[in-house]
């Protein structure tokens, strides 16, 4: 393996191999959403090779968190909480980016102290979300229909990305990740299933993508150049999502984002649909699609193994490769993909909340460290 240990440029960070810890929500934040001392040692372990580490999934406002104990970005504390996790990440000489986050009706009102979730349109997702009952135990709770967001609402949601965005740069992160795939607020926006407005953040793909163009705009005033990024799940059905045209609509999104500088482009590929494998169809828009017409870096995520990442930045479709399940039960998963050292698998029964258990567990290989 030589191209995934070579060195490329992210932004204006030299990195030393392209193996990216994915976006990952753990659910393990303390009281009030803010990171402490067991995502202090979680992320620590996975800095510990190097390279460029995205956040947990981390919501700009109350009304943004789809999952119990998922971080947030919105108040001094947590801004204080992500600092720790950062210091800690950079003595590891990793770089750290904040995956930005708002769930729209992937919302729960059991986390959201009681306030409706919030959609583009009334429609409902079908999928589950995580919220702790009477007894303290978390458990999954269906999702209710969102009210839908009038026009005024959509231009408070970019303001809280731009506080948020301003939090994580006085926390110290070396940059921003906009949360657009997997079902989330930017999807529900931009896909035509989800989208049912007739004001201008509805009908055509120019007025479906204001909402996620704005908001980067917003976030790029921010950051400057260089260190906002966006993910993407052009085929992603997680979420009740559907789209009547998805080369179309993210051939739009990707074309427009040559005239941003961002850090990179995050495409998941279609065999995955949230945490889980999917088939594949005709209709999928893949890295490679999106590479073509994107010009700037692309990381590309979903169901890679070493092999298979080398050979996707072989084949110029990516740059870097970002891993999630593989990362989560193997700390130390760039040392092992370079010297072709076994992996740990992981246990899904501790993906999501808990403690330690399935999260700072995982040994590194005796091996990698000789
Ligand atoms: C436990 C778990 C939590 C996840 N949380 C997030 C998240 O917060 N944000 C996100 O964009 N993707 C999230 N994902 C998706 C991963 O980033 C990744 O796209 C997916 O796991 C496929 O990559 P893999 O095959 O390497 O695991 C999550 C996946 C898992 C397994």
């Amino acid at each position: 393996m030589n191209r995934l240990f070579s060195g490329i440029k992210v932004g204006p960070f030299e990195l030393a191999h392209r193996v990216v810890l994915a976006p990952l929500t753990r659910m393990r934040t303390e009281e009030g959403n803010v990171p402490g001392d067991l995502m202090v040692d979680y992320y620590t372990q996975r800095a510990s090779s190097g390279g460029l580490l995205i956040s947990d999934a981390t919501a700009v406002s109350p009304l943004g968190i789809a999952y119990v104990d998922a971080p947030g970005i919105y108040t001094e504390e947590q801004m204080r909480g992500w600092k720790r996790v950062i210091d800690a990440v950079h003595s590891k000489g990793a770089r750290i980016f904040l995956q930005m986050w708002h769930a729209g009706r992937q919302a729960h009102p059991g986390n959201t102290g009681g306030h409706w979730p919030v959609a583009p349109s009334a429609l409902r997702s079908f999928e589950h979300a995580a919220i702790r009952d009477e007894k303290g135990d978390i458990v999954e709770a269906q999702l209710v229909v969102p009210r839908a967001l009038d026009t005024e609402e959509i231009r408070a949601i970019v303001e809280q990305f731009r506080h948020g965005a301003e939090l994580a740069k006085q926390a110290g992160f070396d940059g921003v990740e906009l949360h657009g795939a997997n079902g989330y607020l930017f999807e529900q926006f931009l896909l035509d299933g989800t989208n049912k407005r007739n004001d201008e953040y509805g009908g055509t793909v120019t007025n479906r993508a204001r909402f996620l163009f704005d908001t980067l705009d917003a976030v790029v005033s921010v950051w400057g150049p260089g260190r906002v990024a966006l993910r993407l799940s052009p085929s992603g059905t997680y979420g009740t999502m559907s789209d009547s045209d998805p080369h179309a609509t993210f051939g739009y999104v990707a074309q427009r984002l040559n005239d941003y500088a961002l850090a990179y482009l995050h495409v998941i590929e279609p065999r995955i649909r949230g945490i889980v494998e999917q088939a594949t169809r005709e209709t999928d828009v893949t890295s490679k699609d999106m590479s073509r017409i994107y010009r700037g870096t692309v990381i590309a995520a979903g169901g890679f193994t070493g092999e298979s990442a080398e050979q996707i930045i072989a084949d110029g479709h990516a740059d870097l490769v970002a891993f999630g399940r593989m990362f989560i039960s193997n700390p130390d998963l760039p040392h092992r993909l370079r010297k072709g050292l076994p992996l740990t698998p992981y246990d899904r029964s501790t993906f999501y909340g808990g403690d330690r258990r399935g999260y700072t567990d995982y040994a590194p290989n005796p091996l990698t460290t000789a």
